[in-house]
């Protein structure tokens, strides 16, 4: 990890919506760690905007409680978390208020601030209206030093209202300010992607509709919506997880070779493989996704109540809390290559993979007992928990009656680097700070994964379902859920223990 460095000029890190959940697990806990690995540029201040009844001596209260409950490494650096409090200001006013934004002027006045990052942490419908008062009170620009704006997920709910918040947002900022988080793509795991891809010569001759049969992506969380549901509601897998985590490890799976490992060049290769999509349109929709809900079931000896029991769930709710989806990359690499995503809540086991199933031998020479199956060669990257890289491939096995067993070549990430991987949050607000914009999501590429993603809403609202098959929480779907890979000779890949 780079460091944002000492440059001389002070830096302050604006974040509204401070008082929220995401500022006190994630956002705070990463600055403390930045801070105590001395990696935050100096001086550095952090500015909480929010409507609370606090002050600085509150928001410090919070903020170090927060801290000793999330950092990652415990027990706390005293030391580092002092200078950190101690940097800090709050600003009380509601987002609408000028006045705040006025206060907020002043103190980068009285802490001579030359470098903003504004953060909005806020729920998504104060985006444009905080994004309209910077501007009104032009603080979307720095007489010296830089400014820039960071959005959370999620960036609009479908197409339109993502191309309406673009413009809100670049009525004010210039498209080079603007950081769109997907913290999926702060991962060490996700960003190895590439480095697996493009710093190793093997791999890439076979990666391509020549030699690979399907790919499979799984997002499986063991987590029920619980206090989330009202959100969740509103969303479903395809809003939560699919439009943006599920596309983002697509695309750095199905990309082309980046001129460059920079901004502009991998994100202009991201973008193509979004574009490329096959549209879904009509009966395509259905006959390509498949979406169940879960009911009350155990998970790790815990129940979990089904969905529609949760506060704020519509009874005849129909929306999905587990997504299956055939998707297909038209260009020269993968046409015909079709790629399974499946991602849900309530699930078995928790884990994030992307399986490269390569295809079988041109012809069967050993008339012998498999194990294997015919076609043993799979690539597994294991995002998470457990991080690392898995070839599968059939060895004979030992003795006289001749067999064929599955074997692997495995890199574990923990054991190889003696470390768990660092916490997202952490790389993406020091790249933010740096002003490298790799990993986060350019405009033309959110808005290409809103387009394929509100084809497939649409196509379902055109064609309303008045219920949708269930399964019991901590298993893998209904059976329809093996049967939408089944039907085409394919298996979902067994994940977990
Ligand atoms: C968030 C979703 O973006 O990602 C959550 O809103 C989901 O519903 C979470 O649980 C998963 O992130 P991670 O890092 O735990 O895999």
């Amino acid at each position: 990890m780079q460091t944002a460095q000492v440059s001389g000029s002070s830096t302050a890190f604006i974040i509204f919506g401070v008082t929220g959940d995401l500022t006190q697990r994630k956002l705070i806990p990463a600055l403390y760690e930045l801070n105590r690995t001395g990696r935050l540029p100096q001086p550095f201040c952090v500015i909480g905007f929010a409507r609370r009844d606090w002050d600085d001596a509150e928001m410090q209260r919070n903020m170090q409680a927060a801290v000793v409950q999330f950092a990652r490494n415990q027990p706390v650096d005293a030391a580092a978390l002092q200078t950190l409090l101690k940097s800090m200001h709050y600003v009380r006013a509601s987002f609408d208020d000028g006045t705040g934004y006025q206060s907020l002027c002043s103190l980068f006045a009285d802490l001579k601030i030359e470098n903003r990052l504004y953060y909005l942490a806020t729920p998504p419908e104060a985006y444009p209206t905080i994004i309209k008062r910077l501007g009104d009170a032009q603080l979307e620009q720095c007489t010296s030093g830089w400014t820039r704006v960071v959005i959370e997920k999620p960036y609009g709910t479908n197409l339109a209202s993502a191309q309406a918040l673009d413009k809100a947002v670049h009525g004010v900022f210039q498209e080079d300010q603007v950081y769109r988080i997907d913290h999926y793509l702060g991962k060490e795991t996700v960003q190895n992607i590439l480095v697996f891809r493009f710093a190793n010569g093997i791999f890439d001759p076979l990666w391509n509709r020549h030699h690979v049969d399907h790919i499979q992506i799984t997002v499986s969380e063991t987590v029920g919506v619980g206090s989330r549901a009202g959100y969740y509601e509103t969303a479903g897998v395809i809003r939560d997880i699919f439009q943006n985590h599920l596309l983002q490890l697509l695309t750095l799976t199905a990309m082309e070779t980046p001129v460059a490992f920079n901004a502009d060049a991998v994100r202009n290769e991201k973008v193509k493989v979004l574009q490329s999509l096959r549209p879904l349109n009509g009966q395509d929709v259905l006959n390509n996704t498949y979406r169940a809900q879960y009911m009350a079931g155990t998970i790790d000896g815990k129940r979990i109540p089904g969905y529609k029991e949760e506060v704020g769930v519509n009874p005849d709710s129909t929306t999905e809390t587990y997504l299956a989806a055939r998707l297909f990359v038209d260009n020269w690499r993968w046409a015909g290559v079709p790629i399974y995503i499946r991602s849900g809540k309530a699930l078995p086991v928790r884990a994030t993979e992307i399986s490269i199933q390569f295809k079988q031998v041109p012809l069967s020479l050993f008339n012998w007992r498999n194990l294997a199956g015919d076609a043993p060669n799979v690539l597994a990257i294991s995002i998470q928990p457990h991080e690392g890289i898995t070839l599968t491939f059939g060895a004979k096995a030992p003795g006289p009656i001749n067999t064929i067993e599955p074997v692997s070549m495995n890199f574990d990430y923990v054991k190889t680097f003696a470390s768990e991987p660092p916490e997202a949050y952490e790389r993406l607000i020091l790249d933010s700070l740096v002003g490298d914009a790799t990993l986060f999501t350019r405009s033309d590429e959110v808005l290409a994964a809103w387009k394929y993603t509100t084809a497939i809403l649409d196509g379902w609202a055109a064609q309303p379902v008045s219920h949708l098959p269930v399964y019991e929480a901590g298993t893998w779907g209904p059976p329809g859920a093996d049967d939408f890979i089944g039907r085409e000779g394919r298996a979902w890949r067994q994940l977990g223990p």
